[in-house]
């Protein structure tokens, strides 16, 4: 089985790119942000706080998140239902970052992620994917962009299913993220050292799209 590794901060295009790049190669797409935010959707349902790390410790044997691949889309299951877009609203995007900090979350988390490579051959985009989860992954890319560009993307996104969000909120909760993201003590979002860095601050996604196609072609040997 074949895996490439994407990580990055939000809004650099981990998830667009992955994706485009899935489907042309035949490969699943596997975005991991999502099991971190079906965790603090249920923790913040059972209106506990998501940085409350003794209270959720306990919670999580009451927690089953799956991933499936519906026409090789995927969709996230809490509990037997489907949350892929409960997932997605502005608020879940610091819950997830906040329970992602806690170690018992993580490792929760790690066995799913690990055993989807197993049986797949993967994309796998997150933050700690080329440095903890597939630290033998065949192809590694870390993927970045300014905040004010990733903002601007993220502002689009909302936008685009008629969610109102103001921008310079969505830039502070950026550099909030990335403060949070690549400041815990566990498996924080960082360049592993056999990654290939790319900015794609001045890039149009299609440029993304077909640089990032060159270099995992390049690596990788597809049959
Ligand atoms: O990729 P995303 O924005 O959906 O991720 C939401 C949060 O989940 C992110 O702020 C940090 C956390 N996360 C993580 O810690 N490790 C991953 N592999 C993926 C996401």
């Amino acid at each position: 089985m074949k895996a490439i590794a994407i990580d990055g901060p939000a809004g650099a295009g981990k998830s667009t790119i992955a994706k485009a790049i899935a489907k042309k190669i035949g490969f699943i797409y596997v975005d991991t942000g999502a099991l971190y935010r079906a965790v603090g959707l249920y923790v913040s349902r059972n209106d506990v706080n998501t940085t409350d790390k003794e209270r959720i410790q306990p919670m999580l044997k009451n927690i089953q998140v799956e991933l499936k691949y519906v026409d090789g889309t995927q969709r996230v299951f809490l509990n037997g239902e489907d949350v892929s877009e409960a997932i997605r609203v502005p608020e879940m995007s610091m819950h997830a970052s906040n329970v992602s900090a806690i170690p018992c979350v993580r490792e929760f988390l790690f066995d799913l992620q690990r055993n989807i490579t197993k049986v797949n051959d993967v994309i796998m985009d997150g933050r700690d994917i080329g440095t903890v989860v597939l630290p033998n992954a065949d192809v590694k890319i870390f993927l970045t962009a300014s905040p004010e560009v990733r903002a601007k993307r993220r502002y689009d996104e909302h936008m685009e299913k008629g969610q109102t969000v103001d921008f310079d909120k969505l830039l502070e909760e950026i550099k909030q993220r990335d403060y949070n993201d690549s400041h815990r003590e566990i498996a924080p979002l960082k360049q592993a050292e056999d990654a290939i860095l790319v900015d794609t601050s001045d890039n149009s996604l299609e440029q993304s799209i077909e640089l990032l196609s060159n270099i995992i072609l390049k690596q990788i040997k597809i049959s």
